[in-house]
């Protein structure tokens, strides 16, 4: 039984991660702070995989509390270090509150590893690392570019520390996994994507214009040079990224330490934002109202992955197709109101 410390283990990604990681009888410990994400999805997990991981509610900035963690549960096989913010548009806003939490998580976990000499890490990076890409789709050895936002800095100077910190010769094996557009929920309905307030992601966006708690999705320009002239993103169902951690763990143990490496997670397919709002209409039997607005600023036009790094290298594909993602959404929704 290996057990594992889940950073941020309540948030959207991370509990459907703990979810994967018991159905394949790893025991999760969840550390979560709750700024983004609510308790009782503790017990979501829970209802749907029969056990009820361990929680530990403080900061990964402390590291008095998380070597309290560490001692507590004598040490930890490996870490998937979710804990961030992740709001764009907000950490334009605060980029301090942004670069201390991000970054100053991320050194705290690192000496507490080292201490408790813990070797195998997994990392919550993300496609905005590649800024806007000079062609697609995009695989791990295109250049990354200048940060379009502090929090796209923050990934960035995380993956920077990871990669020194291998350098260095520690005993440590880490692998960065760059997200691309994470939607879905848990195919139960049990588990999804919480937003606070109004959502900056197009579909939990699209998923409360269709349950009326809004009038109308506004789509952020339809003048790009793309398929429709709307923007085309690589949306992975959230299961499927949830199981790419558990193929990194498994992949990483064989790995001579140090090392350092980073791995596209998409689904390797462009969705313009109009052929998903198609989708949805299609899978909810809802047309959705939608009005054309202006570009959203910061948006990049296009942005998939090639994901044959990740699957040439690790036994993970994805499982779930674009009508899945967005049934499981509108169910969660559904779910989520009543
Ligand atoms: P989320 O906000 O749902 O989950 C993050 C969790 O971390 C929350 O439960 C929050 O309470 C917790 N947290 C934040 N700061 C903390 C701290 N200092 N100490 C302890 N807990 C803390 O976000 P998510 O969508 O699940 O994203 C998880 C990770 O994936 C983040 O690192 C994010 O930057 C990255 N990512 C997300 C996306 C996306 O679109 N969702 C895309 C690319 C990368
Ligand atoms: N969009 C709309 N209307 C909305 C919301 C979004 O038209 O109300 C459009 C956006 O303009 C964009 C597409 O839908 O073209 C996807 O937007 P999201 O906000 O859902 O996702 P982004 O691609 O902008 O951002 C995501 C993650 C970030 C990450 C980035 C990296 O949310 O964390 O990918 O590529 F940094």
């Amino acid at each position: 039984m290996k057990k594992v410390l889940v950073t941020g283990g309540a948030g959207f990604i991370g509990s459907h991660t703990c979810v994967e990681l018991l159905n394949e009888g790893y025991v999760p410990v969840i550390v979560d702070n709750f700024v983004n994400s609510e308790r009782w999805v503790i017990d979501r997990i829970a209802q749907i995989t029969g056990q009820t991981p361990s929680v530990y509610e403080g900061d990964c900035r402390d590291t008095t509390f998380l070597s309290s963690v560490f001692e507590a549960e004598g040490g930890f096989y490996g870490v998937i270090h979710f804990a961030a913010l992740k709001a764009v548009g907000e950490s334009v806003a605060k980029p301090l509150e942004y670069y201390d939490n991000n970054i100053r998580s991320l050194t705290t976990l690192l000496a507490v590893m080292k201490k408790y000499e813990t070797k195998h890490l997994v990392f919550s990076s993300s496609a905005t690392v590649y800024g806007e890409p000079k062609s697609n789709p995009i695989n791990e050895d295109s250049e990354i570019m200048a940060a379009s936002s502090p929090y796209g800095a923050t990934k960035i100077i995380a993956e920077g520390i990871l990669r020194d910190v291998a350098t260095s010769g520690a005993d440590l094996a880490t692998v960065a996994l760059r997200y691309f557009n994470p939607i879905g929920a848990h195919p139960s309905g049990l588990l999804g994507e919480i937003p606070l307030g109004t959502p900056n992601n197009l579909v939990p966006y699209i998923t409360q214009v269709a349950a009326g708690k809004r009038a109308t999705l506004t789509v952020f320009g339809n003048d790009y040079e793309t398929v429709d002239g709307t923007c085309v993103r690589d949306f992975i169902h959230v299961t499927d990224l949830a199981r790419a951690h558990i193929a990194t763990l498994e992949f990483i143990e064989s790995q001579q330490r140090p090392y350092f490496d980073a791995f596209n997670v998409g689904t390797g397919c462009g969705t313009s934002v109009k052929e998903l709002i198609s989708v949805f209409n299609a899978v909810s039997g809802i047309e959705l109202p939608h009005e054309y607005g202006p570009r959203r600023a910061g948006d990049i036009p296009v942005c998939y992955a090639t994901n044959s790094k990740i699957i040439n290298t690790m036994k993970w594909k994805t499982e779930f197709t674009l009508e899945d993602a967005l049934r499981h959404s509108w169910q969660w929704q559904k779910n989520l109101d009543s």
